[in-house]
Order: structure tokens, then sequence, then C-alpha cells
């Protein structure tokens, strides 16, 4: 695939072709991927019903029976997978289980190996880092790649959606994690997408950074109505944001969990803390009471996993974590 990264970051039209495993693409409204020799029954196959107030609405993105393999690895396994027009889902999995992949694939980034793959053709996606380049004002990386009208007015209208208007001649190396991650965003934004991929965007940030871009963000989804995937290792993120949170294991989605908690959401209500546990426990983590002696779980030799798995404060600060053998 000849589409570089950065311009990925906002994927434009020119990028919405995802080719399948022989190499054909169409660019239709829709790009539709197959290569089954029977799309149509697979279609059919029954899989998690849309919750209820997105019944009406039109699929954002519909994957059917998606393989995708690297050499011998297969990392996602016949996976389906449904997303609603202005549905807002948040994908959990352990280290590896192939979140990047399926976000990848979805984006347009990669080839999958076979299966069906409907997607919007305006989609845009926001990594962990905010791929940035660093020779372009903050104004320039919004309009990125992308052949516009009246570019540096819209850019700046993007930029004062996520509040940077101020630094709209910022030179990235002068930005804060958070506002050339806010950069990103409204370059995102800028491209008008009916699906948002977020990988882990807001990972790198300190916690208070975090909670404010989880405002932003829900702020941009309510007025621009994309429909979202949000891949976070972080419970609480997935469950105060999210429409539906989906657990991918194994190549699979093995839960699919319905957030029915209206928003604003509140991490102490009873509601919260069951989805949360329900969550953790997926994810291979057990919830135990705080020791009395003040013991942190199973301690460093699993400082890694509980980082991935992340249920720190501000949210149940009366729980240890243990990270689960398996
Ligand atoms: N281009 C590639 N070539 C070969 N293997 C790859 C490639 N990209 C990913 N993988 C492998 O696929 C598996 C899934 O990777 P992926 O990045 O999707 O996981 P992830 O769930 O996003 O993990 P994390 O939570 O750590 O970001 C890993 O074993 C990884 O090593
Ligand atoms: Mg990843």
């Amino acid at each position: 695939m000849q589409t570089m990264e950065f311009d990925l970051a906002g994927a434009p039209a020119r990028s919405a072709k995802v080719a399948n495993a022989t190499g054909a693409a169409n660019a239709t409204n829709v790009t539709n991927v197959t290569n089954s020799a029977n799309a149509a029954a697979i279609k059919r196959a029954a899989w998690p019903l849309p919750p209820a107030d997105a019944a009406s609405s039109p699929a954002a993105v519909q994957a059917r029976r998606l393989s995708k393999r690297f050499g011998a690895n297969l990392i996602l396994d016949q996976l389906n997978i449904d997303i609603g027009a202005g549905e807002f889902v948040a994908l959990l999995g352990r280290s590896g289980s192939g979140k990047t992949t399926l976000l990848r694939a979805l984006a347009g980034l990669d080839r999958i190996t076979s299966g069906t793959l409907d997607v919007p053709q305006a989609r845009a996606a926001v990594f962990q880092e905010p791929r940035l380049m660093p020779w372009k004002r903050a104004w320039r990386n919004v309009t990125l790649g992308m052949k516009l009208e009246r570019t540096r007015e819209r850019a700046l209208q993007a930029l004062e959606e996520v509040g940077l208007a101020h630094r709209e001649n910022a030179w990235p190396a002068t930005l804060s994690g958070g506002e050339a991650q806010r950069v990103a965003l409204a370059r995102a934004l800028l491209r008008e997408p009916q699906l948002l991929l977020l990988d882990e965007p807001f990972a790198a940030l300190d916690a208070l950074t975090r909670i404010r871009m989880h405002q932003l963000i829900l702020t941009l989804w309510r007025r621009h109505r994309p429909a979202v995937l949000l891949v976070t290792h972080d419970v609480d993120e997935a469950v105060l944001l999210a429409d539906r949170v989906l657990v991918l294991e194994q190549g699979r989605i093995v839960a699919d969990i319905t957030i029915a908690q209206p928003r604003p959401r509140s991490a102490e209500r009873g509601e919260f803390q069951r989805v949360r546990s329900q969550l953790l426990q997926l994810l291979g983590v057990d919830l135990e009471p705080a020791a009395a002696d003040g013991a942190a779980g199973n301690g460093d030799d699993h400082a890694d996993d509980a980082d991935h798995a992340r249920a720190d404060a501000p949210f149940a600060p009366s729980f240890n974590l243990s990270i689960a053998r398996s």
C-alpha cells in the first residue's frame, strides 16, 4: 500500500480504498472488501444485535469473518464486528490481542487476509502519538495532505473546536503532549469522518489532561456524531465514554457490553462499578479488597500488565489489582 502513515492520521478520501487479499479495491461511498465466496450468506449470520437506540441507524462498520495473519500468526480470527452510525464503541483487550491490527484494517492501512469489511469512505484516525510533522506549523499539520479552499480558515476553525486557535502558528516541538494530541484531533475533525478511529489517544497524557480530553472527545462526538472506535487499555475510560464496550481476545470479540448509564457518568455509581468489574475480569484482572497491610496485588512482576489494564485513580481507589495468571 502506498499511503504514508501521516496521511492516514487523517485518512483522506484517496486513502479510503481498502484492498482485499487479492489486491482488488473500490472507492464507492461505502468501501466493500470481500474475498469470500459467499458474502451474502455471511451477512445473514446472526451477530450481536445493535443496541436498541441504534437499531434504526445504518451500520458504520460491518465486518464479517474478518481474519488477519502476519506470516504464520493468526491475529484476527474470523472476527465479526458491527458499529452503528454515530455510535461510540470502546475496544479493550490484552496487549498483543490485535486491537491496533483491527483498527489499522478499519482505517485501510493494512489489508485483511480474508473476510468482508464495510466501512465508510470518510474515516480518520488518531494514534497514541500525535504524528505531527515537526517542520510544519500547527495549522499546516491540521490540513496536511488535504486540498481545501479557505485552507487556513478551515484549519483555524478546527483548532478552535479543540481549544487551540491561539497556537495556530506554533511549531509541534513547542506544544505540550495534550496540545499536540488536540492538533491531531483537529486534523481528524477536518476530514469530517463518519468513522473516527482512536488508538489509545490519551495513553501518553497525564491523568488531568486525560480527563479534559475525555470531555473534549465527548463534546466533539456529540457535535459531529461520527461513529467512534476507541482502543484503550483503560477500563474506566471505556465505561465512562462508550455506548458499548467490546473485548478482543484470541482474535475474536468475546464480550459486547452495552453501557446503559446516561452521560455524564459517575464512577461512583454501582452500575459503573459492576460493569467495570465485569470487564476487568474478562481481561484477566481479579479485584481484591485492599489488603490491610497495604500490599499491592502481585507486585512488580506484573507492573506492565497492570499498566495495560489500568484501573487506577481517580476511580475506585479502595481496590488493589492482581493479575490472573493464565
Ligand atoms: N506488521 C506486523 N508484522 C508482524 N506481526 C505484527 C505486525 N503488526 C502486529 N503484529 C503482531 O500482531 C499481534 C497483535 O498486535 P497489535 O499491535 O494489534 O496488538 P494490540 O492489541 O494493539 O497490542 P497493544 O495493546 O500492546 O497495543 C502482536 O503479536 C504483534 O506482534
Ligand atoms: Mg495497539
